[in-house]
């Protein structure tokens, strides 16, 4: 999807060339192009300022039948996140417009105050990034994505522009990939289907994939799992994917919550918005995209994968309030509420992964509360962790992703919410104050020992509105981070 290309922009046939336009700095030092860029500001609709955008039909001096400059304001405020937006919306504009191609110029790097391999890597990840669209269930597709998007680089940059190319559509594809599960209808992603479309991808690449199943799940004794699959139809699953480099000096573990479809059980959950739970198992999703794009880009790193899939259901063998349930690490849980079952499949996820691999590192990536998108609203995700050097490393890549990630507090003293009469824990807090930290210091329960960090994604995992480079629905939110997190460890 992209190429690189290292000739005179101008001489490059294509339906949109896009240029970059700073308010105050020329991001260009090729004349003909600040000549574009100048004609545009004769227009009083654009000057540069972030967000104007301006097209130019056929302007003489390039081989573009379109120019489009978009504006970024003042070259101090520049960030890779504006290029992400900036080429994202390029993209959005050749695709509503049926066109069939892009050609992105890379601006002077220098110019824009930031290093050229970010700067690039950024307008690539808008590009990709929007260049998708979720179409599947129409019989009309409105429009299709672009067959190619071209990125002009110097000559003495190409090189460098090839191998970030090479891994930024890897990576960006594993965003495709998982907001195509998260978006898809959880008619068609029960635990069953779900596993095997994850072990479909996962066989093209160099990726050990196992598939527990009930009776497996069984011996393993993971009843906390069983509990919340058993109001369900659908069996219970648990997927493993595991990539191994020849030697390795570290194993990284990664857990993902897996609920295709989250009604709350016996708490039903009320009504309104009840069809968006099918996002419960965007966690797995971007564990699944994580392994996969790990398997093509290579890791010195082992890293495996550990998604428990199930669907949380009311019925007549549907797991209750008041039940104790008994999970593999031994531990009681009373249930407070069936819906605060993420934690529970969590919980025999996390103590299986951590004596089966005894892992350097465990994250865990959930849709686990609403208290968390109280606490941080739709975009930012929550960390938690006792470790704040990965807790730093978690929030650090985000930056640099724009997969943003907060830093949560877990109080030792707040473990006394989750205490039970009956058992040796229960599955929610005392009240719903701090439901996101109470969820947390709930799972530390099963990690003890472990270097571990839960990242939150109630918030960001899906959107009910599209942005510059994502639609609505499922956003991929958290391929990009992970894949940087492992990379940096
Ligand atoms: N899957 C939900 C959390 C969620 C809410 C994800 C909104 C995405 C958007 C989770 O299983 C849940 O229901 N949590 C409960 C916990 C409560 C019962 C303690 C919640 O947040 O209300
Ligand atoms: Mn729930
Ligand atoms: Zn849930």
């Amino acid at each position: 999807m992209l190429t690189i290309r290292s000739g005179d922009p101008k001489g490059i046939k294509t339906d949109l060339m896009l240029l970059l336009v700073c308010e105050d700095t020329a991001l260009y030092d090729d004349a003909k192009m600040l000549a574009l860029i100048d004609l545009g500001r004769q227009y009083s609709e654009f000057s540069g300022k972030s967000g104007d955008e301006l097209i130019l039909y056929a302007p003489a001096g390039t081989k573009a039948r379109r120019v489009m400059l978009a504006g970024l304001g003042k070259t101090g405020d520049l960030t890779a996140e504006s290029l992400r937006r900036a080429s994202g919306k390029a993209v959005g504009r050749a695709v509503n417009a049926d066109m069939s191609g892009l050609l992105i110029c890379m601006p002077d790097a220098r110019a824009c105050g930031m290093e050229a391999g970010d700067a690039a890597e950024a307008l690539m990840e808008g590009a990709v990034l929007a260049n998708y669209r979720f179409d599947f269930y129409k019989k009309e597709k409105p429009h299709k994505a672009l067959k190619s998007i071209a990125f002009a680089a110097g000559k003495d940059f190409a090189g460098q522009a090839r191998s970030l190319a090479q891994k930024t559509e890897i990576v960006c594809k594993g965003t495709h990939m998982v907001r195509n599960w998260v978006s898809m209808p959880p008619n068609d992603k029960r635990p069953a289907r779900f596993a095997r479309s994850i072990i479909k991808v996962a066989e093209k690449h160099p990726l050990e994939a196992v598939v527990l199943d009930t009776g497996d799940l069984r011996k393993n004794k993971m009843q906390a799992l069983l509990a919340v699959a058993s109001g369900s139809a659908g069996r219970p699953q648990m997927v493993i994917l595991d990539y191994k480099p020849e030697t390795w000096d570290q194993t990284v573990v990664l857990v993902g919550k897996g609920v295709t479809f989250d009604s709350g059980g016996i708490n039903l959950k009320p009504a309104s918005g009840l069809e968006t739970m099918k996002q419960d198992m965007a966690g797995a999703a971007a564990v699944a995209a994580t392994l996969i794009a790990t398997a093509q880009t290579g890791c010195s790193k082992r890293v495996v994968g550990v998604m428990p899939l199930v669907e949380n259901m009311p019925s007549g063998n549907a797991y209750r309030p008041g039940d104790i349930v008994k999970t593999a690490s031994g531990k009681s849980v009373e249930i407070g509420n069936t819906d605060a079952e993420g934690r529970m499949i969590l919980a025999d996820a996390l103590y299986y992964a951590i004596r089966q691999y005894s892992p350097d590192v465990v994250i865990d990536m959930a849709t686990l509360t609403g208290a968390c998108i109280v606490a941080l609203g739709e975009k930012i995700a929550g960390v938690f962790s006792t470790d704040t050097d990965l807790a730093d490393c978690i929030a650090h890549a985000g930056q640099k992703t724009h997969e943003r990630c907060w830093s949560m507090p877990m109080p030792e003293d707040y473990r006394e919410n989750l205490k039970s009469d009956f058992a040796d824990l229960k599955n929610v807090g005392k009240n719903r104050y701090g439901g996101a930290i109470a969820a947390a210091l709930f799972l530390s329960e099963f990690t003890k020992g472990s270097r571990w960090a839960h990242i939150d994604i109630a918030g960001p995992a899906y959107a009910s509105g599209a942005n510059d480079y994502c639609g609505p629905g499922g956003t991929g939110f958290g391929v990009r981070l992970l894949c940087r997190v492992i990379e940096n460890l």
